[in-house]
């Protein structure tokens, strides 16, 4: 189907923010004119976004990807005949795939293998757990499967240690030669071992482009791959995240929907909620709040701000999904502290409609469902929560998105990088980097006995001994 600029409309995200005001939830909502005393700042931190675009090379991923495009839509042919289809990788190398493969796949995916599709089975391994790690090799048969290693750095260790499980196994198994063929690396381009390695044995290989950082990369091949190869099309993900920069180009707050979300949630931060609950209605985007926590997460949590003085900025993401959570976390936002603004994701046309019967007509306390749909309960319920927090008081808002399709997870993906860019300077703060990560990288380099980290071994042998405090 040919996607018009009028489709494309009607694919929109828009977002409600009606419960983060002082007008609709009393007290604890932002007035009006708290915004307008706030003017000067947003101007300025637009400002930024424009000037520093051109040092966001994630923003240019929907436009310059042409012959990467044409790469990865003949490497998901190479390999699409594989049975498996392997991601090692943790970080912003593992949360992207996942979420986008979670939002647009059956959620049985993998088992209809066969039956409903042809293409390869997906695994993410994003972690180094033992007893997990060697349970995929249980399900996996290596000669019908290929591991596409992604690491940016090229040196996180728990993706090394995967690799070289992996490359050992395949040898020992099916051979010396065969890392070519079963191997592919997705990394920097000059950066790092992982380059150095796959240049050696000739393993296919795709970039991470420079700009472009762990978070802020699914929109490159580290997410592009694996959906291409699990037969999502990338071309109408790219449209989407293409259409939301439209959209988010404006330097007009009231107009631009990432600069909105983010100064509401900067906004509720000042006044106290520390605490961002990502909460959406379809079980499709529960690994997209897992995504959204660390983009907001790495991106926010800082020690320092942009002139070095120290700050401690930042506001925790919890991953909740509606309706289930209703029914563990929702007491606690609705009468708890207000320490949190809630997110709500609706969707208002599921990809599939299901009616409740009829039935048990003696029961009328329970036969009133007979007739409605699972989709009218499901809004209902959104409805409901949402009405509940706002007549308590507490600051919600909710993204509205039309549907969930490729369009508009591209949309969804882009709205939020950009809100994540944008808090950064509204928080005086560099969005970008991540040093506490890195400093548990490097302690975890030196209690391993990476060459180089020394000094670093020294400095954790010199911690003072761990007293005793256990109970048996
Ligand atoms: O967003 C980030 O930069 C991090 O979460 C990284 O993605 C994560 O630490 C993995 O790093 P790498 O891709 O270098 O292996």
């Amino acid at each position: 189907m040919y996607k018009d600029s009028v489709w494309q409309a009607k694919m929109r995200i828009k977002i409600d923010f009606n419960n983060m005001m002082h007008d609709s939830i009393g007290e604890k909502g932002i007035e009006l004119s708290e915004l307008e005393a706030m003017s000067p700042l947003l101007k300025s931190a637009s400002l930024r976004m424009a000037e520093n675009r051109c040092l966001m090379k994630w923003r240019d991923l929907p436009y310059t990807q042409d012959a990467v495009i044409e790469e990865v839509l003949a490497a998901s042919n190479e390999f699409g005949e594989f049975e498996n289809f392997v991601v090692l990788g943790i970080g912003g190398s593992a949360l992207g795939p996942i979420a986008v493969q979670h939002a647009l796949n059956h959620p049985y995916y993998n088992i209809l293998k066969g039956s409903v599709h042809n293409r390869p089975r997906l695994f993410v391994e994003d972690n180094v757990d033992p007893e997990h790690m060697a349970a995929l090799f249980d399900v996996l048969d290596l000669e019908k499967t290929v591991f596409n290693v992604v690491t940016k750095s090229g040196s996180t260790s728990e993706t090394i240690a995967q690799l070289l499980i992996v490359a050992s196994m395949l040898k020992d198994r099916i051979g010396d030669n065969c890392l070519s063929r079963h191997l592919i690396a997705t990394t920097d381009e000059k950066k790092g071992s992982l380059i150095k390695i796959a240049k050696q044995y000739g393993i296919k290989t795709f970039y991470i482009p420079e700009g472009v950082g762990g978070r802020f990369s699914v929109l490159c091949p580290v997410g592009l791959l694996p959906a291409a190869i699990c037969g999502i099309d990338i071309n109408e993900m790219l449209a989407g995240a293409a259409y939301m920069d439209k959209l988010c180009s404006t330097p007009d707050i009231w107009h631009n929907p990432a600069y909105m979300f983010a100064l509401m949630q900067v906004g509720a931060l000042k006044r106290g909620c520390n605490i961002s609950v990502m909460m959406p209605y379809a079980d499709s985007l529960r690994f997209f709040a897992d995504w959204y926590a660390q983009l907001w997460a790495e991106s926010l949590g800082k020690r320092f701000d942009n002139e070095n003085n120290e700050v401690f900025k930042g506001q925790t993401p919890v991953k909740a999904l509606g309706v289930t959570d209703q029914h563990s976390q929702v007491q606690l936002y609705a009468e708890g502290p207000f320490d949190k603004v809630v997110t709500f994701i609706r969707v208002e046309r599921y990809r599939k409609e299901l009616a409740i019967p009829e039935g048990f007509a003696d029961y009328p306390e329970i036969s009133y469902l007979g007739g409605h749909s699972l989709n009218e309960l499901i809004h209902a319920e959104q409805t409901a929560t949402e009405y509940a927090l706002a007549k308590s008081g507490h600051m919600n808002n909710t993204i509205i998105i039309p549907e969930i399709n490729t369009f508009t997870i591209g949309e969804l993906i882009y709205l939020f990088e950009v809100a994540t860019a944008f808090a950064g300077e509204l928080l005086n703060i560099n969005a970008f980097d991540q040093p506490g990560v890195e400093e548990g990288k490097n302690a975890t380099y030196a209690l391993l006995g990476k060459p180089g980290f020394e000094a670093k071994k020294k400095e954790l042998d010199a911690m003072p001994p761990r007293n005793e405090r256990y109970i048996v």
